[in-house]
């Protein structure tokens, strides 16, 4: 299992709504994370729609949730916060990725074999388009250390 830091209590993940971590992968490629916690168990999926794969669910931390869904906020698909199945919208029936979470003594863990945990909160990103107020957004690809563009 891996341990993180800051630790991340339970109770701080929310029930009706997401928090966001970053994560690493094994290219050294961080991807931001949603945690939502059902009860005393919390799952975790990469934010980024099933539609068009790069783009995240939410514009901030905290994502649109409806009767246990997410909503995304570019076309609506609609996305069961439990299982990451996308139950409405261009993407239907595909499947959020999974980044698996631990919770041990009240705990919250990355314990996927392929993410490890790098902070709390969106990855910093360059945003390429500044003027655009659409929930299609231009930003660097990969984070802070790559130099090439892409839609989101
Ligand atoms: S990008 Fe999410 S529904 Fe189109």
């Amino acid at each position: 299992m891996a341990v993180e830091t800051p630790f991340v209590p339970l109770e701080a993940v929310p029930t009706d709504s997401t928090m966001i971590v970053t994560a690493r992968d094994e290219d050294d490629t961080e991807r931001d994370v949603l945690r939502h916690r059902t009860g005393d168990d919390v799952v975790g999926w990469l934010d980024a729609c099933q539609h068009y794969r790069r783009v995240p669910i939410g514009k901030d931390d905290g994502e649109t949730t409806r009767n246990g869904e997410f909503v995304c906020e570019n076309h609506g698909a609609y996305f069961e916060a439990d299982s990451g199945l996308c139950t409405f919208g261009p993407c239907e029936g595909a499947r959020l990725e999974a980044v698996e979470v631990a919770v041990d003594d009240g705990i919250v863990y990355v314990s996927d074999d392929v993410y490890c945990y790098t902070g709390l909160g969106l990855i910093e990103r360059e945003s390429a388009d500044r003027t655009s107020t659409s929930n299609v957004q231009f930003y660097e690809v990969g984070g802070k250390n790559r130099t090439s563009y892409g839609l989101l």
